[in-house]
């Protein structure tokens, strides 16, 4: 799929500005601090409904206006999308293809993307929450009942949070409502386990062979999953039930004693082997980097997999902090195939012939210089 058309207006740094870009590389080429990665986060924004860089949505919203909007046009496979979101101080409004959304999981999703960025050079080596978020914002493109899912968990272990506080002060003594709250969130508790173990099963068989290439033969990598109950292989929804509620019943009295959910998808890590050892413990630099840049390619072929059509990718910043050979290996993986924005302070950082297809945009304080076409 290809984004043929961005306006924004109130986003962050830019006021007004409607851009049109190439099927092939858009190269998003500015100083510091002039809107490159503002770009990339509207196109984010567009698709996933949240910004990856802040929870707080009113940051979107340039300085002392009420609302700002980002409208997409974009080619899919089987045929033309039209999405806009609009951001205000009261909350977000969603329309795809003119129709509004009531739910924002239905939303998400119609725009798939993929984001690389240097912090997800932190996938391996930052903190769980940062593996966590990952999983839910990839499966969250392809499965809107998992996004609805999860939605719904956060909402009930905040309650059951707020619950098991009272119980550990003696506000309540009462453990009746704590056991209803427990047995509305296992079920949805094992779903998302399931689903992020199908997930992680799919990834690594996208990454490995790529991990693979990229180490010239001498690395395999694994991914495994690390939930709060045993999921073997194959397991089915009604055994991770199980186990769950088994888990609960013998912690009971210690998340009554510490006064918070004890296990759970909130709780879940991921860890990446290469040849069987830790990649966060025991990995080189380089050797983390070439997993995170796996990933990335991954999950592209997996949402391929998936839809039958290709993710945009968006690579801010990121280029630089790639060796020569693991930036060709990207752009030779992606060239002619996936259509790519690419943000840099200088295209000399960029050895790549694909600099010769790649339209060149301008980026000065929020404004956008189209490039010439032939
Ligand atoms: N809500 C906002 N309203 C107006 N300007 C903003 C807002 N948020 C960030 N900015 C400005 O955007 C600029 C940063 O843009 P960014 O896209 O991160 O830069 P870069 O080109 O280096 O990637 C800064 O000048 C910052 O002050
Ligand atoms: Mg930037």
């Amino acid at each position: 799929m290809f984004l043929t058309h961005l306006s924004l207006k109130n986003y962050r740094n830019y006021k007004s500005e409607t851009i049109q870009f190439a099927n092939n590389v858009n190269i998003i080429l500015g100083e510091n601090a002039q809107g490159k990665t503002n770009m990339m986060e509207a196109i984010y924004v567009l698709a996933m409904a949240k910004s990856h860089r802040t929870a707080n949505d009113k940051d979107l919203i340039r300085w002392d206006e009420d609302y700002a909007k980002i409208e997409g046009r974009a080619t899919k496979k089987n045929g033309a999308l039209s999405l806009e979101l609009i951001i205000s101080k009261k909350g977000k409004k969603a329309k795809c293809n003119h129709v509004e959304q009531k739910r924002l999981s239905q939303y998400v999703g119609h725009l798939n993307i993929v984001m690389f960025a240097p912090e997800d050079l932190n996938l391996v080596k930052g903190s769980p929450q940062v593996r966590r978020r990952f999983v839910d914002m990839e499966i969250g493109q392809v499965s809107p009942v998992y996004i609805h899912d999860l939605s719904q968990y956060q909402k009930l272990l905040q309650q059951r949070n707020h619950y098991l506080r009272m119980l550990q002060t003696r506000e309540q003594q009462d453990e009746t409502v704590l056991d209803i709250l427990t047995e509305q969130l296992i079920p949805l508790a094992a779903k998302i386990t399931l689903k992020r173990h199908e997930f992680l099963l799919l990834l690594e068989k996208w990454a490995a062979p790529i991990h693979y290439e990229i180490s010239h033969g001498l690395e395999t990598l694994q991914i495994q999953y690390r939930p709060s109950v045993d999921v073997s292989e194959r397991m089915e929804l009604s055994r991770i039930i199980e186990a769950y509620s088994e888990k609960f019943a013998t912690i009971k009295e210690r998340e009554i004693q510490r006064g918070m959910t004890l296990v759970g998808p909130h709780r879940d890590d991921i860890s990446f082997s290469v040849n069987g050892k830790d990649v966060q413990t025991f990995g080189s630099q380089g050797q983390q980097r070439t997993t995170a840049l796996s990933i990335k390619l991954a999950e592209i072929e997996l949402i391929f997999s998936e839809i039958g059509d290709y993710p945009i990718l968006l690579l801010d910043d990121v280029l630089s902090e790639l060796d020569d050979f693991r930036q060709t290996h990207l752009l030779d993986a992606i060239r002619q195939k996936v259509q790519t924005f690419v943000t840099t302070t200088s295209i000399d950082g960029i050895e790549h012939d694909i600099i010769k297809e790649a339209a060149i945009y301008k980026v000065h304080s929020g404004h956008v210089t189209a490039p010439l076409y032939d």
